[in-house]
């Protein structure tokens, strides 16, 4: 793919949490235009099966081609274990996820293969095994995982610090004797939660999907800041004034 004059990016996620990934994008000012869908109609889908997780994401594929995207980013961990090589079969732009941008920043940050790294992600990514077994190929053989999915509606309901997060934490996290030198935020909604994470764990590397798919495209697509401005569409499946809301608030935007 082309650095093009205009650059439109789909991006797609099962609900708001995407948004998280689509900071990183306008911070990252690849894209001239990011659209954005959440499937918040049937969200979560870190605790439906693989079956339905890809007719689901070839279902937002068909809604993508509606508009002209260069390329299709799924911000969805979920999606992103169990449906790229579909979405991929189906489309005739590039798709992709955020596990193997994810895995790549593990291996631009950590020098040592025998670091411990630890696999935050939804049910369904978990157990995939998608990030096990891509660390594994890069050599990283050395990473367990833990499926904390109270952190979801904890993030939905906007408890980024405080008291139920602490315990939420120490419910998943006692039995982790010292700091992994990585944690992996492989779910969309952890990353609104890496401060109050990054004090629980203050020695550990915090790998966000956002910025990985940055350096991702980057380095793939050879793709270079280029736009100061990045025209925003939002959709959803269901309350779409919702998830404008919510983006407005996250984004900092100060007119959708
Ligand atoms: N977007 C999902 C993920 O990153 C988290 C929310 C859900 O379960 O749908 O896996």
């Amino acid at each position: 793919m082309k650095p093009l004059h205009n650059m439109r990016a789909g991006v797609f996620d099962s609900g708001v949490g995407g948004l998280s990934v689509v900071k990183s994008l306008l911070e990252s000012g690849l894209f001239s235009e990011i659209i954005y869908f959440g499937d918040t109609a049937r969200v979560p889908y870190g605790v439906k099966d693989k079956n339905t997780i890809i007719r689901y994401s070839l279902e937002a594929l068909e809604f993508f081609k509606n508009f002209d995207i260069d390329i299709m980013i799924a911000a969805c961990n979920s999606v992103s274990a169990y449906a790229i090589d579909e979405l991929q079969k189906n489309s005739n732009f590039p798709v992709t996820g955020v596990i193997h941008p994810g895995v790549l920043a593990v291996k631009n940050k950590l020098q040592d293969t025998n670091s411990s790294i630890l696999i935050l992600g939804t049910k369904a990514t978990i157990k995939s095994q998608k990030y096990k077994f891509f660390l594994e190929e890069n050599g990283f053989l050395n990473s367990f995982s833990i499926a904390p999915s109270l952190f979801v509606p904890v993030v939905e309901e906007g408890l980024f610090s405080g008291e139920v997060l602490q315990s939420v934490m120490k419910h998943y996290f006692k039995d982790i004797k010292s700091d992994p030198d990585a944690i992996i935020l492989g779910c969309t909604h952890f990353p609104l939660i890496s401060d109050a994470i990054g004090k629980y764990f203050p020695n550990s590397t915090l790998i966000h999907s956002g910025d990985a798919v940055v350096e991702y495209l980057q380095n793939e697509y050879n793709l270079d800041k280029k736009f100061d401005k990045t025209d925003m569409k939002f959709f959803a499946s269901e309350n779409p004034d919702g998830l404008k809301r919510v983006a407005y608030e996250w984004l900092n935007l100060e007119k959708i």
